[in-house]
């Protein structure tokens, strides 16, 4: 039964029964190259025609006289865009939510914050931070950036892939807990993807800030950018004390929109945009509602993304639903056509799925992938990342290629098919990743 959305008054329907056709989906995302099978949303995200429409209007309103834009609207738009992400996380409260750029950007916030207990000593030198092995690169960086350079010890969290269990996890991250906590050490920040970017694999989040509650680990940071509109977040059962998500990778922003939830708690106040302006010292939630002048109209264009997400049978519920089904059925199309296997179990696929790629094409390190990728986009139109897994020692013929497929609501079989026959094509013709390097 269709039920109608508290803040906005758009159909947020449990059955949508006039749903967006697929004729319409295509003209939603006719800008898109149409030569290209984009099976790739993963990096980037999709944004429809009709909310770069909105985005537009948005744009014109402040182009048109910024001073009554600036004074009157930018703030209760970007106030409302808060209201409707608290809702969709289940935040306690909208003081828990900051509209920022996008995750690098979070992290930034909250490793700062970290950084600045370190060199004010409220930690000691050597206090750990624990990490992903498969966090993001950009990510790493920034722990690179702030922590090690003010004194804490980072630990990776080793992770098996591919992965059987999400037990496997568990069991690795209980490891690194305990090595952490080694010569009277106390973990001071845990940061844990929902999603990892590659190899994709959704995280037992819950379960892992769980155990880092146990263990008294000060402060959990989990990095979600892949997460909103692909898995569902509720950030009061998740438990951590910040979490970010992109909105431009599967909610249908325009680049750039992200949240950064901080639970509320004394040292909110603490918590700075790393672009210090005008609203320094006003809460976190104000200091990123004005980072100086710059296009704000990403951030403002929610109130239409939930009105596109209504047109939907199911909503956004429903929109995550189908991609997960059409990413497995797809992704298992792919391995039983190339004789390969998953990286994961379906259940720990989001609406990404990683796919073994044939042996013999003899993928030797990332920078194979990249020419492989690139040769894919170039002379078979397909955009798909690859992951390099170095092979174990001893293993026979191992598969060290995985290629991340993503699904979203304007892919197509015929695009997957696509990919399925051009590596067809590769491996008839004997090629190898060796051909690639002349
Ligand atoms: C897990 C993860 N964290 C952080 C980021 C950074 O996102 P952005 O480049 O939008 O800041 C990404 C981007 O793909 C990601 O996959």
């Amino acid at each position: 039964m269709a039920s109608v959305h508290p803040l906005n008054g758009t159909t947020t329907a449990a059955h949508n029964p006039n749903p967006i056709s697929p004729s319409e989906i295509q003209s939603e995302f006719s800008h898109h190259d149409s030569t290209i099978a984009r099976i790739n949303n993963g990096s980037f995200g999709c944004c429809p025609a009709s909310i770069i429409a909105a985005q537009q209007r948005h744009q014109l309103l402040f182009l048109r006289q910024p001073d009554a834009f600036y004074f009157n609207t930018l703030k209760p738009s970007i106030l409302q865009t808060r209201v409707l992400i608290q809702n969709l996380i289940k935040a306690d409260h909208v003081d828990e939510v900051s509209i920022v750029d996008n995750a690098t950007t979070a992290a930034a916030v909250v490793l700062q914050h970290t950084a600045r207990a370190f060199s004010s000593s409220v930690f000691q030198t050597g206090d750990a931070v624990l990490i992903l092995h498969y966090a993001y690169g950009a990510v790493k960086k920034s722990v690179e950036a702030y922590i090690s350079r003010t004194g804490g010890h980072v630990i990776e969290v080793r992770l098996p892939f591919p992965v059987k269990s999400s037990f496997e996890i568990v069991s690795e991250f209980e490891k690194a807990l305990q090595m952490g906590k080694a010569n009277g050490r106390k973990i001071r920040l845990a940061i844990i993807d929902h999603i990892t970017s590659m190899p994709s694999v959704i995280i037992p989040v819950k379960e892992l800030v769980r155990m880092c509650r146990d263990e008294g680990v000060d402060r959990i940071f989990v990095d979600g950018a892949h997460a909103i509109g692909n898995v569902e977040i509720d950030v009061k059962d998740i438990g951590a004390d910040f979490y970010t998500s992109n909105l431009h990778k599967w909610l249908f922003c325009p680049p750039s929109a992200a949240f950064l939830y901080c639970k509320m708690s004394d040292e909110l106040s603490d918590l700075h945009h790393p672009v210090v302006s005008h609203e320094y010292g006003n809460g976190l939630a104000m200091e990123s509602a004005w980072t100086g002048t710059r296009d704000y109209s990403a951030q403002l264009v929610l109130t239409e993304v939930m009105e596109f997400l209504s047109r939907f049978d199911g909503g956004i519920d429903g929109i995550m639903r189908k991609n997960h089904e059409n990413v497995v059925e797809m992704a298992k199309m792919l391995v039983e056509a190339w004789g390969t296997e998953l990286g994961t179990p379906p259940e720990m696929c989001s609406s990404m799925a990683m796919v073994g790629m044939p042996a013999c094409l003899d993928i030797k390190s990332s920078s194979d992938t990249l020419k492989l990728r690139k040769h894919l986009r170039e002379c078979f139109k397909v955009e798909v990342p690859i992951y390099y897994r170095a092979p174990l020692e001893g293993e026979v013929d191992p598969l060290t290629g995985y290629a991340r497929i993503s699904h979203q609501v304007y892919n197509v079989a015929d695009d997957y098919y696509r990919f399925r026959d051009a590596v067809n094509t590769l491996v008839k013709d004997g090629f190898t990743c060796a051909r690639l390097s002349k």
